[in-house]
């Protein structure tokens, strides 16, 4: 990897929130446009030689990601617009069809809204009920408290596997194997471990896996449901539109086509795939091995720095992974990050959508700086530099 991959970079921004999205090398920014200047044509539809490579490079994108998660078939990978789509098509397409009243879901405070509000919403329509597994005092996840949570009414269990804020990183494998000794599906998100970390769906046996593009080199607005094969042929899709079915007669004779296409509706994203495709492709020469333990290591030192400094309260130390957050002691976490802003450097601040965990931390607010292999132990002197400075208190204070 170099850093001229990324055409960003040369702007001289330091670009600390991977968490919200990552930035894009030149070759995944090249493929999209090379499918918009040569081949911009639909997919799946289209008998012209154009529409061929279309339908070829769109295949090819979802066989890649086959690969990367090292799922079965390529009918286990549907494309989605990204995590939040793909959950929601899980919760509301096969769990709303499954779960009666009284059926309980598992999740945890410090999980994403896209992971909780699906659930919420379920309770309030047919009554299913939503309940936490207690985290532990550093606020990653317990599996003692797992196995102690559930009850003979637990139907699923629906996590992160990596957290967005606390980041800590979740031994999927192990909780899906106390899962399915019971019964329970386990739905997972990866939206912060794709790209971070390996995953693998035969080993690991999960259920339901989703995956958002953009955070891991690809392109905003496409990414993937996985489902084992048999679950998703029990999915009834959200979307309901063309390119699905072979024919519709009456409401009562729908024929559907074979997954993943069934579940496919309406055009689909295909420079997004195309783009999400030489993302893998590029995090795959690197290895996400490599990216692991790199990133790792920057958090690592990261959080050495912050901690010689005597105004920062940093609330995840010891987890291993690549997001820190923090706060700047007397200092609103969006005050620091308008600081940050001055000095170029980018982060997020705010509940970074997990409204639930305020209640562990007890605090609403925290600045986050989520890496990612791009970034450099050079910028994290920077980062530090400007947070070990009374100005961030003046300027906060409006004085
Ligand atoms: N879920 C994204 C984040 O954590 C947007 O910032």
């Amino acid at each position: 990897m170099n850093r001229e991959d990324f055409p960003f970079l040369e702007k001289g921004i330091i670009y600390f929130d991977n968490g919200a999205t990552s930035i894009k090398p030149k070759c995944v920014i090249d493929k999209m446009n090379e499918y918009y200047y040569n081949y911009p044509s639909n997919a799946h539809r289209g008998d012209y030689s154009i529409s061929v490579r279309s339908s070829a490079e769109f295949e090819k994108a979802r066989e890649t990601v086959k690969d990367f998660i090292n799922a079965k078939s390529t009918k286990e990978i549907v494309f989605t617009s990204g995590a939040t789509e793909s959950i929601s098509q899980a919760v509301y397409g096969y769990f709303k069809n499954k779960l009666k009243s009284g059926d309980e879901v598992l999740v945890t405070k410090s999980e994403h809204a896209s992971v909780i509000l699906p659930w919420f919403d379920l309770e309030n329509k047919i009554g299913i009920k939503v309940k936490y597994i207690p985290l532990n005092d550093d606020y990653t996840f317990n599996i003692d408290n797992l196995i102690s949570s559930i009850t003979s009414n637990t139907k699923v269990v629906s996590i992160a596997e990596v957290t967005n804020v606390i980041g800590d990183i979740r031994d999927v494998k192990r909780i899906t194997s106390i899962c399915h000794e019971k019964g329970i599906k386990v739905l997972v998100d990866a939206a912060q471990s794709a790209g971070h970390i390996n995953i693998d769906v035969q080993d690991s046996d999960v259920d339901f896996l989703s995956i958002s593009a953009h955070k891991m080199l690809g392109p905003n607005g496409i990414g993937v449901l996985y489902g084992k094969e048999e679950l998703l042929e029990e999915l009834d899709s959200i979307k309901k539109g063309g390119g699905m079915t072979i024919s519709f007669d009456s409401p009562k004779e729908i024929v559907y086509k074979e997954l993943p296409y069934k579940l496919e509706a309406g055009t689909q994203n295909i420079a997004g795939a195309i783009g999400f495709m030489e993302a893998i492709n590029f995090i795959n020469k690197i290895g996400i091995d490599n990216i692991e333990e790199y990133t790792c290591e920057l958090k690592r030192y990261l959080v050495d720095k912050l901690k010689k400094l005597n105004n920062i309260i940093i609330y995840n130390e010891n987890v291993e992974g690549s997001t820190v957050a923090f706060n700047v002691k007397d200092v609103f976490a969006q005050d620091t990050a308008i600081y940050l802003d001055k000095h170029n450097i980018c982060v997020r601040s705010g509940d970074h959508c997990d409204k639930k965990l305020k209640d562990e931390l007890n605090i609403t607010n925290t600045v986050r700086v989520s890496l990612y292999f791009y970034n450099t132990k050079e910028e994290i002197d920077k980062l530090v530099e400007v947070l070990n400075n009374d100005k961030i208190l003046e300027e906060s204070l409006g004085v």
